[in-house]
């Protein structure tokens, strides 16, 4: 009995000594909601098998996005949205935790036309910080003001940064990174509750103390 026990106890520390990696699809599909054929991702311990899938709302027409790879467990079943003027971003993530399986696509979140009362900086550019002052009103549960960062490394290396409203969910991303072996592509998802009334704030504040200034002087 004895022996038995010490038996099973060695048994048991060799399994979580060895570890167990998890290992899951990467792919991605431009323009689709469905890859299948891809790489082998070995996961490392806090990751599970990841879908990122967006749909771009862009002039009324939809265009599809998926990525699967080993993902952050801590930002699995996340849906939400971020805008910019003529634009909305709808984003999900979803996962599972067995070799090679395949999550389900999220629902993503429905439309929301009614302002929120917040206002965030929007702009596309290239270049940071963004250079127009351009500000948008925020819909809906789009109640944070974002800036993504988006990378691009490999045979055409860009940044890109976007300017608009969007969901907490997003915000909680904050970084997702999939690697493939002759490029990556990193989104950095940072929020704040508002630069655009932040930045009028302390412009007003300037304004005032010049006011105050030239009555001194
Ligand atoms: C991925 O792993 C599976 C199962 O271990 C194997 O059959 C397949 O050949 C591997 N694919 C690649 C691209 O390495
Ligand atoms: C996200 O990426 C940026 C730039 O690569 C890095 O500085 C930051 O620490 C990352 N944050 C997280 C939570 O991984």
């Amino acid at each position: 009995m004895a022996m038995h026990l010490f038996t099973l106890l060695g048994a048991l520390s060799a399994l979580t000594a060895t570890g167990y990696a998890l290992t899951c699809t990467k792919c991605m599909a431009l323009g689709g909601d469905s890859c299948t054929e891809g790489l082998n991702d070995t996961c490392s311990s806090n990751q599970v098998c990841m879908s990122v899938y967006t749909v771009t709302i862009s002039g009324g027409k939809p265009g599809d996005f998926l990525s699967r790879s080993c993902g952050l467990q801590s930002q699995c079943n996340r849906v939400g949205s971020f805008s910019i003027p003529g634009k909305v971003i709808k984003m999900g993530i979803t996962c599972c935790s067995t070799d090679f399986c395949e999550p389900k696509l999220a629902n993503l979140p429905s439309d929301n036309t009614q302002k929120n009362g917040l206002k965030c900086a929007s702009c596309e550019t290239d270049s940071d910080p963004c250079k127009s002052d351009e500000k948008m009103e925020c819909m809906g549960t789009e109640n944070k003001c974002l800036t993504r960062i988006s990378k691009t490394t490999g045979g055409f290396p860009a940044t890109s940064y976007t300017y608009g409203c969007t969901t907490k969910s997003i915000c909680d991303i904050q970084n997702h990174t999939i690697s493939f072996p002759t490029f990556s592509i990193t989104g950095q998802f940072i929020c704040n509750s508002g630069p655009a009334i932040v930045s009028h704030g302390s412009f007003l504040i300037m304004l005032s103390v010049f006011a105050l200034l030239i009555k001194l002087i």
